[in-house]
């Protein structure tokens, strides 16, 4: 996708405006104000025109684009309702702007700011917010269709800002936002992907690849070898069954100083779950091409945070296998030793997300992490518990639950937060084992992260169960989350 440049202009002056089409936020009273009325009269009254006719209320998201004889030729006019909205309203005219700006196909545009009325500490939040709607809704998936979808044209969006706030600041919270984008749009892009296209191997190249963007940045691939050769033998128990060979990826993003302890990510990177010898019904199996919804927040989220520079150390983990039945594969009743020692009884193949994720949680020991956060599509009974719209969210520190719940709602890319308690864990309890891999027909959201809790005593930690937010049943497609919600996070421990 082409660049979209962002700048920040001091004016707000219809007639020092040079942009082809300008965006006028316009309340449901339809009465403008000095800029309003200086843009209407420069283009000769259509947008009064247009809103004397009744076409266009005002309401909260609704937009309309009229055309001038002059300068600006276009008008996008865009609903905000009573004015002076909270940050809900707010979010419903920033993606309803980048919509119909986008659809209006022009190249070059400019949002004139006054109408809304910003509160102080709106400002920022609402250009990021801006910033990222524009780069998230210029996505389109054509990487498997046989023609190439019309790019979008938009290249530059300028904004102009009241005297008294800081367009230096504006302009970097869009740059934020738009990164922020970028890095939604390739979780989007890799969980979109089909798992005969997106498998282990190509989630490692991406990752060199990404790491040959900055001199900050450093990748390490471990094959199936080295990875026995830690003793990862729960991960191994997982690709047993496929002919298509698993990765343990390590992206080490280095912003600040040699000695500063890593934020730690851990991505799920099953690119495609069908259950194992556990097979699962044949019903939208095809969405099990998701289950590396994990592993592509981590790339997603560090393709934000390496292009923001920030004064930070990541380190991004990726455990990707395939989960597949065959001959060779794992068996229910198998028992298995992790690279931590704790021997796992596997009564369900389909409980794999965990299974690799342990031995990924254990390696990542080994960064003396300041935190480490895992992301997984890792239970359906996470769908039936939080459905969409929360990511399900469990930690051993409520510190950094409490972090990350803040910046899930800074982004507006939320999270719960669960229980851990031990009463759960004996759900777990194997007679042939330490631990079983499946907890019974009760919270299995819960008893899925008490599995990973075993394995992850010695820092802090904190797990995402992102099964029903990664991903949209209709329209079919990834949603990048929770690649905001990290990346809010790891910009506030940047900060702090
Ligand atoms: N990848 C699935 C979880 C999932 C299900 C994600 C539906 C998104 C939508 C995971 O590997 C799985 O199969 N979990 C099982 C666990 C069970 C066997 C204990 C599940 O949720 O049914
Ligand atoms: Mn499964
Ligand atoms: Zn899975």
């Amino acid at each position: 996708m082409p660049a979209l440049r962002f700048s920040v202009q001091n004016t707000s002056k219809a007639t020092d405006l040079k942009t082809p089409c300008v965006i006028l936020p316009v309340s449901s009273s339809g009465r403008l104000d000095n800029d309003g009325k200086a843009l209407n009269r420069q283009c000769g009254g259509v947008i009064n025109a247009a809103i004397a006719s009744g076409e266009f209320s005002g309401k909260i998201g609704e937009t309309e684009l009229v055309h001038s004889a002059s300068a600006p030729e276009r008008v996008i006019l865009v609903g905000i309702g009573e004015g002076r909205g909270d940050r809900a309203a707010l979010l419903r005219i920033s993606a309803a702007t980048a919509r119909a700006l986008l659809a209006s196909k022009a190249k070059d545009a400019h949002f004139l700011a006054s109408p809304l009325k910003l509160a102080k500490a709106d400002g920022e939040w609402f250009f990021q917010t801006l910033g990222r709607d524009l780069v998230f809704h210029s996505y389109r998936y054509d990487a498997t269709l046989s023609a190439p979808k019309p790019e979008p044209t938009l290249r530059k969006f300028s904004v102009s800002v009241t005297e008294s706030a800081n367009s230096r600041q504006i302009k970097a919270a869009l740059e934020r936002g738009g990164r922020t984008g970028t890095g939604i749009n390739l979780a989007r892009e890799l969980a979109n992907l089909p798992g005969n296209h997106c498998t282990p191997e190509y989630l490692a190249r991406e990752a060199r690849k990404l790491a040959r963007t900055s001199d900050k940045t450093s990748c390490k691939v471990l094959n199936e070898k080295a990875m026995a050769d830690l003793g990862m033998h729960s991960l191994l128990s997982v690709t047993a069954g496929t002919v298509t060979p698993a990765r343990l990826i390590v992206l080490e993003y280095k912003g600040s100083k040699r000695t500063d302890a890593p934020h730690v990510l851990v991505g799920k990177g099953i690119t495609f779950d069908s259950g194992g010898i556990s097979l699962k019904p044949g019903a939208k199996m095809d969405e099990m091409k998701y289950d590396m919804g994990g592993a592509a927040s981590v790339l997603g989220t560090l393709r934000a945070i390496v292009d923001m520079k920030l004064p930070i150390n990541v380190v991004g983990i990726i455990a990707a296998a395939e989960n597949m039945p065959s001959g060779t594969a794992t068996k229910p009743g198998d028992v298995v030793t992790s690279m931590a020692g704790i021997t796992i009884e596997i009564l369900n193949t389909d409980a794999e997300g965990r299974l690799v994720l342990c031995d990924a949680l254990t390696y990542a020991a080994r960064f003396k992490p300041a935190s480490v956060v895992d992301i997984a599509t890792l239970t359906g009974a996470c769908v039936v518990a939080l459905g969409s719209h929360a990511s399900g969210l469990y930690a051993n520190d409520d510190a950094l639950a409490k972090d990350l719940l803040a910046a899930g709602t800074e982004s507006h890319d939320r999270a719960w937060r669960m229980p851990l308690w031990d009463d759960y864990q004996k759900q777990l309890d194997s007679n042939f084992a330490d631990v079983a891999n499946i907890g019974g027909p009760g919270a299995g959201s819960v008893t899925a992260a008490c599995f990973l809790a075993r394995f992850t005593k010695d820092y802090r930690w904190a797990h995402l169960d992102i099964a029903g937010s990664a991903w949209n049943s209709s329209p079919k497609g990834a949603t990048g989350r929770p690649v905001g919600l990290l990346t809010q996070y790891l910009c506030d421990q940047a900060k702090a």
